[in-house]
């Protein structure tokens, strides 16, 4: 299977997890545009009603509402029955690293409303040690440039997140700033002394937001359930 019917195969499986009358929080990112993708043609023909959603990102509601996926404000429809979303990376204890498309401060906001967070992944998004790739931090305008030089002083190799030649802005108008996780370090403790300092607002790790996730692979889906 290519990577994208990976994708589409967890989205599918978590579909599966959506009943008439549900309160959704859709994603962002390629895996869960599939989703939303495969939930505007249920709705369409009818195989699931009264579905409303939220976005996680401007992004996803314009997908969402091209579809025929209604979407609403987050604080109409919250709490919400389920969110469904991709992530970058995820661990054995479903610890995620989320915001590789910048969309996690929204994200982490949305899927903590959710009684129950399916994360959606192909076997490529499941690590031993998370931080194996950057671990993406979104920062207030005004702090950028000296936060840069702290996280560099804390030796962890900041990088300014970029759409093309210009700085990434998110859809809450901020920065985002990737760091490398040390491999000597957990990454809880390193999040822990990024939140101390003024101007970080928000982290891509989400220690435990996840309840549940469906894993694509090559020899077929397999589900992981908080313990
Ligand atoms: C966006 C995210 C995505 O869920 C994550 O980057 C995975 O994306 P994809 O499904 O395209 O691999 O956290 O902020």
């Amino acid at each position: 299977m290519t990577p994208k019917e990976l994708k589409i195969a967890a989205a599918r499986e978590a579909l599966g997890d959506v009943r008439n009358g549900m309160t959704l929080g859709l994603g962002t990112g390629s895996t869960a545009s599939e989703f939303v993708k495969l939930l505007g043609a249920v709705l369409t023909d009818g195989t699931l009603r009264d579905i409303r959603c939220t976005s996680t990102s401007l992004a996803t509601a314009e997908l969402a509402r091209s579809l025929n996926v209604p979407v609403f404000p987050l604080a109409e429809i919250a709490p919400l029955d389920l969110a469904i979303d991709g992530a970058d990376e995820i661990d054995r204890d479903l610890r995620l690293i989320k915001g590789r498309g910048g969309a996690l401060l929204r994200e982490k906001i949305v899927e903590q409303q959710a009684r129950r967070f399916i994360v959606i992944a192909d076997e490529s998004k499941v690590v031993d040690r998370l931080g194996i790739g950057p671990l993406p931090v979104e920062v207030t305008p005004f702090a950028v440039d000296v936060l840069t030089r702290k996280f560099a002083a804390m030796n962890l190799q900041p990088s300014r997140r970029m759409a093309g030649a210009q700085p990434r802005v998110t859809d809450e108008g901020n920065a985002i700033l990737d760091v490398m996780v040390p491999a000597s370090r957990d990454i809880a403790d390193v999040v822990a002394d990024l939140r101390d300092l003024a101007g970080v607002i928000e982290t891509g790790f989400f220690p435990r937001e996840a309840t549940d996730a469906v894993i694509a692979g090559s020899g077929g889906l397999r589900r992981m359930r908080r313990k």
